[in-house]
């Protein structure tokens, strides 16, 4: 099964902490940490951040969560696939015909540069929506899970590479779709006890025996003292098991 480096979640107000954290992770040379950049960090500081992950080694996740008509998602993503990045994001509620133009754009883009084109994830609903939510606003009357298990199948369809998703919710996604779907899981915590404002969380080892093919840590690595003995105990115990 394909097992990608933790993805750090770089979750930070400032510059100077983003690029503290770069250089921490670059520290690492045996392995290429993936960092996580998000829509506050990128509307921040924009492509620049992307390029000063990248001049250090370190590899980008780029989860911006596309959504929009297919044209404008096509071109967006024609843009990021030009950057270079390892993944992106975008939702599987834009429909198929929004998540083919979002592949085929990111393809197209990589291809004018010359790079591999990035993995594409996709967003099935979002942690903050829950089975009320669902019903009263979205009139959809189904459980969250075969709502996720329904988009996945959907991503899937489109040619999209996975989806991010609960680790808990990975065995149902596997039972609906093909061995080398993705599924990359956050609400992962070291220490269980410490949960910050993630409700359901499991440690690297879980999400490992759970079939997860990568996991995206914010918290125990960006506020640990030491982020790079932080990154490497929890690489160890996802990758290699403990
Ligand atoms: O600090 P922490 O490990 O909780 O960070 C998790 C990262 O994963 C954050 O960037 C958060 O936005 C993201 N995420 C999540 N749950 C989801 C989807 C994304 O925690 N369902």
């Amino acid at each position: 099964m394909e097992r990608f480096e933790p993805m750090v979640a770089i979750d930070v107000a400032t510059k100077e902490e983003a690029l503290n954290l770069f250089d921490e992770l670059a520290a690492d040379t045996q392995h290429t940490p993936i960092v996580k950049i998000g829509m506050e960090l990128y509307y921040a500081f924009g492509p620049g951040i992307v390029k000063q992950a990248k001049q250090r080694g370190l590899s980008v996740f780029l989860d911006l969560k596309s959504y929009d008509i297919p044209n404008t998602v096509h071109r967006a993503m024609q843009v990021i696939g030009k950057m270079g990045v390892r993944f992106t994001t975008t939702h599987a509620a834009g429909g198929t015909e929004m998540l083919k133009a979002a592949k085929a754009g990111l393809v197209e883009g990589a291809r004018e540069a010359g790079l591999p084109a990035p993995k594409l994830l996709a967003i099935t609903e979002l942690t903050s929506i829950d089975e009320h939510i669902l019903k009263t606003e979205q009139h959809v009357d189904l459980p969250l899970i075969d709502v996720v298990k329904n988009y996945a199948q959907v991503a899937e369809r489109a040619g999209l590479d996975g989806v991010i998703c609960s680790a808990q919710e990975v065995k149902a996604i596997r039972s609906v779709t093909q061995p080398t779907f993705l599924c990359v899981t956050p609400g992962i915590r070291p220490d269980l006890s410490v949960h910050d404002d993630q409700k359901r969380v499991v440690t690297p080892a879980q999400a490992r025996e759970l079939g997860s093919n990568g996991i995206v840590v914010g918290r125990p690595i960006t506020q640990s003292k030491e982020p790079i003995a932080a990154y490497q105990a929890i690489r160890q115990a996802f990758m290699e098991g403990e």
